[in-house]
């Protein structure tokens, strides 16, 4: 070969390398990259055909996800022994089928195959000692014969090649991996807010009255914490504690939970424990959002140091339990008790005004009602504490109810 030539054709050739290394480093997706490698691979060989084969680990088979110069080859799928497969790695080189270099054996009884496709040389894809590819180019437009050179520059450009399937093998186990551990996670996760949401369940049913109550406290506390600017998984641990917050009365005798008349002291005393009753069951239990066990226990409290069970005052008392106090006392007051019928909305909110800042935490309050006044004059695309409530309620109202209270809270 004259040295002009030759000198142009590695220039040539390095161009292609380069350019192969861009692609398949390149963003594109992988079934892109892969036919434009085989194109430029073909193009620096003026190849008549090729084929670039994954292997596919399930069914031990090759298939082609690249092809020029074969027209339909749906359904193509090369099966190699296991012992040609080593002794593709173990060779590492490209095979020229009609050279009498490489006995038959190196391809098995899948040289045959490769013929049929038109295919004169076969090169694996191979990284860290595994075969994931392989690559098949047919005969030269030109009728030259390959050259050791070719053969050489075939193999390199097989191995970017290889990195190429590498990476996207690696990603699609990643993807796999996720795939599995997302609906592995999605079922726990289920199955968490099953069990919570069946604790809940108990729980109400010890009282015939409070039927609900567990939930509406959820529901009421998750969106006044929204209210209050609370991100969404804080929102998601107010909501739980809402669920579990009565969850001590499990061990309260039911008689007391249900009893219409005044309870005496003893009765008075099992009934006050549940909070610590259910901050003990909780605090044994590791869940993924804080706070759950302490807003329990502490949503009794009042701002003014005079609840239970650790007469704590405002700023000592967790934000999650100040909301769960008013919430709590809030659905209430709006249900029946086994001692009272339900208060009207207006008779509940006149409540919480004379005993803000006492029993309530203003902090609380302004958002609270807040919330209830953009949810009836329909200023919220899917209202919560309004639909939940057993009346209906307009604007007049609404407005009325704001009478009286501080300023900064209207
Ligand atoms: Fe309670």
């Amino acid at each position: 070969m004259n040295m002009d030539l030759s000198l142009e054709r590695l220039l040539f050739n390095l161009n292609t390398l380069a350019e192969l290394g861009e692609e398949i480093t390149s963003p594109k997706d992988f079934n892109k990259v892969v036919k434009s490698s085989l194109y430029m691979v073909m193009g620096s060989f003026s190849a008549s055909k090729g084929l670039i084969f994954q292997f596919d680990q399930d069914g031990r088979c090759f298939h082609p996800i690249a092809s020029k110069g074969l027209g339909d080859i749906n359904g193509v799928g090369i099966k190699i022994s296991p012992e040609a497969v080593k002794e593709l790695i173990k060779n590492n080189k490209p095979i020229d089928l009609k050279s009498n270099e490489h006995p038959v054996p190196l391809l098995g009884a899948a040289r045959g195959e490769f013929e049929k496709l038109g295919s004169r040389i076969v090169a694996g894809l191979i990284v860290k000692d595994e075969l994931l590819g392989l690559i098949a180019v047919g005969d030269k437009f030109t009728g030259e014969d390959y050259s050791v050179y070719d053969l050489q520059l075939l193999s390199v450009m097989a191995q970017h090649i290889s990195f190429s399937l590498h990476s996207h093998s690696l990603l699609m186990k990643l993807m796999h991996k996720f795939t599995e551990n997302k609906g592995l996670y999605d079922n726990l996760r289920r199955i968490y807010y099953d069990t919570i949401h069946a604790f809940a369940a108990a729980i109400d049913a010890k009282d015939a009255y409070t039927r609900g109550h567990s939930h509406r406290v959820s529901a009421y506390s998750a969106v006044l914490a929204r209210e209050m600017g609370w991100d969404k998984d804080a929102m998601e641990g107010i909501r739980i504690a809402g669920l579990l917050h009565d969850i001590g009365k499990i061990a309260v005798d039911k008689t007391i939970i249900n009893k219409a008349s005044p309870l005496t002291t003893m009765e008075c005393r099992e009934l006050n424990s549940h909070p610590v009753v259910g901050y003990e069951i909780l605090s044994k239990i590791k869940f993924p959002w804080k706070g759950i066990p302490m807003m329990t226990r502490n949503h009794h409290e009042k701002v003014d140091g005079s609840g239970y069970p650790d007469r704590l005052k405002r700023q000592e008392i967790p934000m999650g339990a100040r909301i769960m106090a008013l919430t709590d006392a809030f659905d209430a007051m709006t249900t029946d008790r086994p001692y009272r019928p339900r208060l009207s909305f207006r008779e509940a909110i006149g409540e919480i005004k004379d005993n803000f800042g006492k029993q309530f935490d203003p902090e609380a309050v302004g958002p609270f009602i807040n919330v209830i006044r953009k949810e009836v004059l329909g200023e919220v695309d899917s209202p919560t504490i309004v639909p939940l409530l057993q009346e209906q309620l307009d604007s007049i109202t609404i407005h009325r109810m704001l009478d009286g209270f501080p300023e900064a809270i209207i």
